[in-house]
Order: structure tokens, then sequence, then C-alpha cells
């Protein structure tokens, strides 16, 4: 079918291999019912400033939902000569009503048009996005509690290096998906802004009001440069950059996952519903989900590549280039969703080894800095104690046993004042608990952070509540 969209001006149908390049409906037939929304906010609009009657607007919107019932139930034909889902829909309308559905266009062009549909989308599935991150804390906050008393060792240079809580390693996911959520609601902001009804790129002279289909359509601001809309898509590049930062969270949890399940590391086991076996290995249990966690991570990446080289130095206002950013913005958001949805029940599922991680504590020297603080809380320097620390960690290491098990002798050696309160001081359990300032891994402090969460997760929940009932 010829598109609504050639007009008279056109004296040959277009060439079929042009309908196939250049086509957008495989794709962005996903934006049909935020497309429906705004015709819908449209019409009314058109209706409260009198461009159409009022009759007319009811008219346009029972069969636009009639229209988002068929698309539902699979009874629209796509064909790629109507190019893209707004077009779809606009015939499907003129099919239905004749002259009213041909009055829809009025006072808008499908520059704004496929804006507004993106930008609803995307609030949608930010907000789907926002809510899965925080059954991923709450995931997470629940194993604090379960895992009060495990220690685990923690690194640097994947090199152990101190001592933690299990619940204080949960709680850093928590705040790096806190970061996330907090650049989500940020970045919501500006995706939440009306582009409706700054037309092609100069706007128009028909009596719009786009507060008005704002208002509607609940965005929270009117853009306020109609070249500026025609031509933007920061808000889809900065929503894929959220996304990308999110899936680097995530790969780097799977990494660990992936490391802390082998037998080398033996401190957890995965939960199997979770997890893949090999056709020729009897014996393998494989971390596979989040090896793909870990390497879907790369397309999402690769995405944000595309829509960046995509909007570079393209000149105002709208160009063609610009449908090109459905597909990679689609991904990102079905690979994040995917890989949430199977974090959060992993992660509650996964078992601490924790006789096997208890029994490896002692490797390492994971005391030896505490060992060293309370040697500058005696009054040394922190540079000589430091010296001194690592000299007494040297001799350990040549005997193959931990600071605690050298006699106080070996100490001595290495400097005459050192008394038998050092042994006050070493060991993991103590480590531990000397770690006291602000965010560290005391106790007491990982419990203050535990209650922070429960106390901001719940805060969450009612705002959604609020939100919902409103
Ligand atoms: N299918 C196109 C897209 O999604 C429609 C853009 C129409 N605008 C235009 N000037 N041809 O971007």
């Amino acid at each position: 079918m010829a598109s609504p969209s050639r007009s008279g001006v056109f004296e040959m149908a277009t060439d079929h291999r042009v309908e196939l390049f250049s086509e957008s409906i495989s794709f962005d037939r996903r934006l049909y019912a935020h497309d429906i929304r705004g015709s819908i906010a449209h019409a009314q609009m058109l209706a409260s400033v009198g461009v159409l009657l009022a009759e007319e607007a009811e008219q346009i919107e029972a069969g636009l939902l009639q229209i988002q019932a068929q698309i539902e139930a699979g009874e629209m034909v796509f064909q790629i000569g109507l190019e893209d889902i707004h077009m779809h829909i606009e015939q499907a309308l003129i099919d239905q009503l004749g002259d009213v559905g041909r009055k829809l266009h009025t006072g808008r062009s499908r520059n704004d048009q496929v804006s507004t549909a993106t930008r609803l989308w995307i609030r949608d599935a930010i907000d789907r996005v926002d809510g899965l991150l925080a059954e991923v804390q709450r995931a997470f906050i629940d194993r604090c509690d379960h895992d009060v008393e495990v220690i685990l060792p923690a690194y640097t240079h994947l090199q152990r290096a101190q001592p933690v809580l299990a619940a204080h390693y949960w709680l850093a996911y928590c705040e790096k998906f806190a970061r996330d959520r907090s650049r989500l609601a940020d970045c919501r902001r500006r995706v939440n802004t009306s582009s409706l009804g700054t037309v092609a790129l100069a706007g128009t002279s028909i009596p719009i009001d786009r507060e008005d289909v704002a208002r509607r359509l609940g965005f929270e601001a009117v853009a306020a440069n109609s070249i500026d809309v025609s031509s933007d898509r920061d808000f889809v590049l900065e929503t894929a950059f959220v996304l990308t930062v999110i899936a680097e969270h995530l790969s780097t949890w799977a990494e660990e996952w992936i490391l802390w399940s082998t037998v080398e590391f033996g401190f957890i086991e995965l939960p199997q519903e979770f997890c893949t076996g090999s056709s020729i290995m009897p014996q393998k249990i494989n971390p596979d989900v989040l090896e793909l966690t870990r390497g879907k991570t790369g397309r999402v990446v690769g995405n944000l590549q595309t829509l960046l080289v995509l909007a570079k130095g393209l000149p105002l206002a709208y160009n063609r280039d610009l449908q090109e950013d459905k597909q990679p913005l689609f991904d990102s958001f079905d690979t994040i969703e995917a890989i949430l949805g199977l974090a959060a029940p992993m992660i509650r599922g996964m078992r601490l080894q924790e006789d096997a991680i208890a029994s490896g504590l002692d490797h390492g020297y994971l005391d030896a800095t505490t060992f060293m603080e309370y040697l500058i809380k005696e009054g040394m320097p922190q540079r000589t104690a430091h010296h001194l620390v690592g000299e007494i960690v040297g001799k350990a290491r040549r005997e193959r046993v931990p600071l605690a098990e050298l006699p106080l002798a070996a100490f001595q050696e290495s400097h005459p004042d050192l008394d038998e309160r050092v042994f006050d001081v070493l060991g993991v359990q103590k480590a531990v608990a000397a770690f006291v300032s602000y965010g560290s891994t005391a106790p007491q402090e990982v419990a203050r952070q535990i209650a922070d969460w429960k106390q901001r997760l719940a805060d969450d929940a009612t705002e959604v509540v609020t939100e919902e009932t409103l």
C-alpha cells in the first residue's frame, strides 16, 4: 500500500528495494501502544483548542483504541510499504474513519510523533528497570541477615587484602545499584519532556496547545525549541549510557561469582536451576548465566557506541539516520531486563560454603593492616609500622604460619618494645572488628548500613504504592 506520507508530488511509486531498505516497521512496532497514547492526547488537545470537533476527537480515540486491540490480538497486517508503526496506525484509522482519520495528523509531524512515542516507551522501560534493580537490592539485603556471621577475604589486584563481612560485599552492590537508580531517575526527567507540537522542525501555524498535550501525557516539561527537538536524541544516548553502567556493574558481579564458584576459590555454590551441564564432562556444573551476563555486557556497550556514532555530526534538524536508534535502544533494555530478572533469584539461591571459607581465612595475612594500625595507635609512625609489619609477615611467610602463630620472640626480635598484647589484635575476627570508621566493615558499621538500607527500600515501596494510588 502506498504510504500516506507520499504526497501528490510523486509521479512514481517507491522502488520496492527502497521500501525494504528503509522500513522500520519490523522493529518500531514495539512502540504501538505509546504511539496510540500520544495520538489520543494530540486529538484531545486539538479538540480542546477547537481544531477538531469533540465528536471527531472521540471517534479518533475510540478508533485508536480499537486499533490497539487489533494489534494486541495479532490482527494487524504489517507491510513495509507503510514504513513504520506510526503510518500503520494512521492508515488503519483512515481506513476506519475516512476523513476524520485524515485529520489526526494536523499540527504534528512524524518527527515529533516518533520522539514522543520513544520518550513514552523509555519512560515505562526505565520504571521497569528501576523495579528490577530494587528487587536485586532486596535480594542482597535479605542475604545480609542470612550471612551475618560470615567473613570473606576482600581483594585488591585479585590478591587477598583485608577481611570483611560477607554482608559488606552485598551492601557494596546495593550502593552501586543505588547510583544506577539515581542516574535512571535523573535521566528520566529529561526523557519525560514533551516534544509533541514541535512538528517537523519549526512549529506550526495551527493554534495548538503544547502544555495541554504534555499534561495529558504526564510529561514534566515542554521542550522549548522546535529545531532542537527535531534533531535531539540525547535522551536515547543518556539512557543507553545509564544502561551500560548497569551492565558493567552486573558484569563485575558475574565475574566475581564465576571466580568464587570455582574449586580454586570454593566460596559459593550457585543454585543448580541456574547452571548448565557439559555434554562430555559429567561432573561439570557451569555458571553459564553469569558468563552470558558478562558476555551480553558487550552488546550493551556496543549499543551505546552505535548510538554515539549515529548521532555524531548530523546537521540540524531531523535526519533519517535517527530511525536507527531504535534497535540498539530496545536491545539494551531487553538485555538488561533479562539479566536483572535472573540476577535476583540467583542471588537469593546462592549458598556460601562457610566451612571452606572459614578454613582459608588464615591464609594471606588479612590481619596485617590492623596490626600495623595497632602499632600506629601505640605511637609508631605509619611508615615505620608499615615496614616493621612487612618484615614480620616475611618471617611468618617463611615459616608458613599465620601472624598469630609466630612466637612472641619473633616479634620482639624485630622490635624489642612489642609485647604479648600483639596477640589481642591478630586474627581475622579481631581485624574485622577493628575496622570501625564510617562505611567500613566492623559488625556495628555493617549493621548500621543494613538498617539504613532496609529503611530506604521500605520508603521506596511506600513511594511506589503512593504513586500508584494517586
Ligand atoms: N520511520 C521514521 C523514523 O522512525 C519516521 C520518520 C519520519 N520523518 C521523516 N522526516 N521521514 O524515524
